[in-house]
Parts: structure tokens; C-alpha cells; sequence
């Protein structure tokens, strides 16, 4: 099944949303006008909205509060998405060019700003203020995942350890707390937002292990600049498990390739080829689908009914997914 598909089960519900989310485009700036219809267009996933409709959905119904949840989660993925291409360097994204490309790097962080600030203006009712320490938790801990990322990277920090904490951090965290939301916003007396977390977060390790290995997919699906993360000295849970399995004499010279600054894409693919060959992703794999097959038994504790089922084919798109 494809996201397409997905979508189809709330499809009043996304249409509510994607009307409610195009608003957020109005701006009487010419630059952030130019910018608001530029990003907001692209073809995102959605998934962080899909993931707040449908839990709540699955424990027993969407309230108003849960569609304005739903847009605030999706405002502050493009905002964290224009910082991060910022700092990776990024010139593409949904294979378009990014936002840094487009009107610098200035212009991006000011617009990830705004968008930031933008989130919290829908916050206006009682259940909406329910919500403030978790989005108060997602805007902390997006850029401490950057910045832990970022001090990971020039300690030279290869540990299985620090790149769980970088994803917890910049990608579980927002997962976790798409899911929270739908839960806490349903229409039900039931507390369902522990399970919903836990589902969230566990869904996320799966989804950034997977975007890792799309980084270097040869079919260039992603819409993403080919092997950026390599190319940006990221060691990510494929390099670490291509790494771990090389021979003591060339395991130096792997990680020194992977640190080496001013690489060529001729070096990039020939080590994204050497990856290929080694057989290491397939262990790779076997981590999306532990935590992946860890989110789906969490989706046993909501409600049984067809938005449960629903996720769980979610899951399974998600980590099949080429991009
Ligand atoms: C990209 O997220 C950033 C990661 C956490 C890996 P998505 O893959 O959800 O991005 P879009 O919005 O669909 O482009
Ligand atoms: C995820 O990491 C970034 C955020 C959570 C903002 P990446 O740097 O791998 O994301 P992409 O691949 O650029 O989308
Ligand atoms: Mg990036
Ligand atoms: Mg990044
Ligand atoms: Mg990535």
C-alpha cells in the first residue's frame, strides 16, 4: 500500500487539514509570501499529520483541537526541515531545490523562525493549552538532536550509542509526540497517550534509520542529494554496520574516508558501492524492522478497529518506502 492509499481511510479529515494547513500561506511580506507558497506546496509525506489523525481516529475521533495539532506538527517538521537543510548543506529536497538554495541561508532560518512562531498562533483553546509542554518538549529537543549531532561529528563520536541519541532526539521526539496528540485530542475518557508516544517514538528510530539508508539509494529515489550524509561526515547506523564488519587493516581507512572533508561524488559512490557489496545493509534493515515490528505491538494497546489496522499498514509503508 502506498501513503496515497493510506490517506483514503480519513480522507474528509486530510482535506479539512491540507484546506487549513494552505491558509498558513497568507503573508503580506513579499519574501515570506514567496517562501510560504514555495515550501508549503511541496509534496511532503504528511506523515506527522497522518499519524495525529489516525490515532486519534483509533481512540475514538478527532475534535477540532486534534486538526490544529495536526497542522502545528506539520509547521514544525517544514521548520525544522529548513534549519536542517542549513546546516547539511542541502541544495535539494522533493526533488526541488531547497530553501537555502533559493533565498539563502538567512532567509531559511528566518523562515523556520517564523514558521515556529506561526505554530503557536493556533494555539487558542483550553485543549489547545493542554498541549504546550508537549510542543514546549518537540521545540527543545529538535535542535538539541542537531546540536548533539553536531558535537557528535566533531568529537569524531562513532558509538551505536550517540547516533540513538541524535535520532531519539531530531526524529523519534517529534514522531512521539504526533501520536501523543492524537491521543490526548481524541473524543474518548480514556487515556491512550503513553501507548501513543511509545508508538510514535519506537515508528520514528525505524523511519530515520530508513531515510538513512535512502541517503545512498543507487536509484536515487529519495529526492535528496545523493549520499549527502556521507559527503556531511555523518556516521549513520548503515556506516556504522558497514564499518563494524570490515577487517581490522581497513576499517581505519573507512572512517577516515567517511571524516575526510571535500570528497568527490566519484569517491562517494565507489564507498556507497563498497556498501552494496559487503551484504552490512541487510543488518541494517533488520533494526527498521525490529523497531518497526516493536511499534506495531505498542498499537495493540488502542482500541481494536479499522484506524488501528490502519497504522499498522502505516508502519509497513512507511519502512518499505523509497523516499
Ligand atoms: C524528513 O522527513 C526528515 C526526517 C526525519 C528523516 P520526511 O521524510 O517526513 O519529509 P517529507 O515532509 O515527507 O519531505
Ligand atoms: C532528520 O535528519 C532531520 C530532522 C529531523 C529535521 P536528516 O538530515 O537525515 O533529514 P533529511 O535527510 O535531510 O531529510
Ligand atoms: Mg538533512
Ligand atoms: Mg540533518
Ligand atoms: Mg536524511
Amino acid at each position: 500500500m502506498e501513503i496515497k492509499d493510506i490517506a483514503k481511510f480519513i480522507e474528509n479529515e486530510l482535506n479539512t487539514f491540507e484546506k487549513m494547513y494552505q491558509e498558513c500561506k497568507e503573508s503580506d511580506i513579499a519574501t515570506l509570501s514567496d517562501i510560504l507558497s514555495y515550501s508549503l506546496s511541496q509534496k511532503s509525506k504528511k506523515i506527522r499529520p497522518l499519524i495525529t489523525l489516525l490515532v486519534a481516529k483509533a481512540c475514538g475521533g478527532v475534535s477540532d483541537s486534534t486538526f490544529r495539532s495536526a497542522i502545528i506538527v506539520e509547521l514544525l517538521h517544514t521548520a525544522s526541515l529548513a534549519h536542517d537543510d542549513v546546516l547539511d548543506n542541502s541544495d535539494l529536497r522533493r526533488n526541488q531545490p531547497t530553501i537555502n538554495a533559493c533565498w539563502g541561508n538567512n532567509a531559511a532560518i528566518l523562515y523556520g523562525d517564523y514558521l515556529f512562531g506561526k505554530s503557536l498562533q493556533l494555539i487558542h483553546t483550553k485543549e489547545d493549552f493542554e498541549l504546550l509542554p508537549i510542543y514546549s518538549k518537540i521545540a527543545r529537543e529538535l535542535p538539541m538532536g542537531e546540536l548533539l549531532q553536531k558535537d557528535v561529528l566533531e568529537k569524531g563520536d562513532i558509538s551505536r550509542q550517540s547516533y540513538f541519541n541524535v535520532i531519539d532526539f531530531k526524529t523519534s521526539s517529534l514522531l512521539g509526540a504526533s501520536a501523543y496528540i492524537g491521543a490526548k485530542t481524541a473524543q474518548t475518557d480514556k487515556d491512550y497517550t503513553l501507548y501513543a508516544e511509545e508508538f510514535g517514538r519506537l515508528l520514528g528510530r525505524a523511519f530515520q534509520i530508513k531515510d538513512d539508508i535512502l541517503d545512498f539509494a543507487i536509484s536515487q529515489t529519495s529526492g535528496k542529494k545523493f549520499g549527502n550524509d556521507i559527503k556531511e561526515s555523518k556516521f549513520t547506523l548503515p556506516i556504522l554496520d558497514y564499518i563494524d564488519q570490515l577487517e581490522e587493516s581497513v576499517k581505519l581507512n573507512a572512517i577516515n574516508f567517511v571524516k575526510q572533508k571535500d570528497k568527490s561524488d566519484e569517491e562517494v559512490l565507489k564507498f556507497v558501492m563498497d556498501i552494496a557489496e559487503s551484504g552490512s545493509l541487510k543488518k541494517t534493515e533488520e533494526q527498521v524492522k525490529c523497531y518497526s515490528n516493536k511499534a506495531k505491538e505498542i498499537l495493540k494497546h488502542l482500541p481494536e478497529n479499522q484506524y488501528r489496522e490502519v497504522l499498522e499498514q502505516l508502519v509497513e509503508t512507511l519502512i518499505e518506502r523509497n523516499n
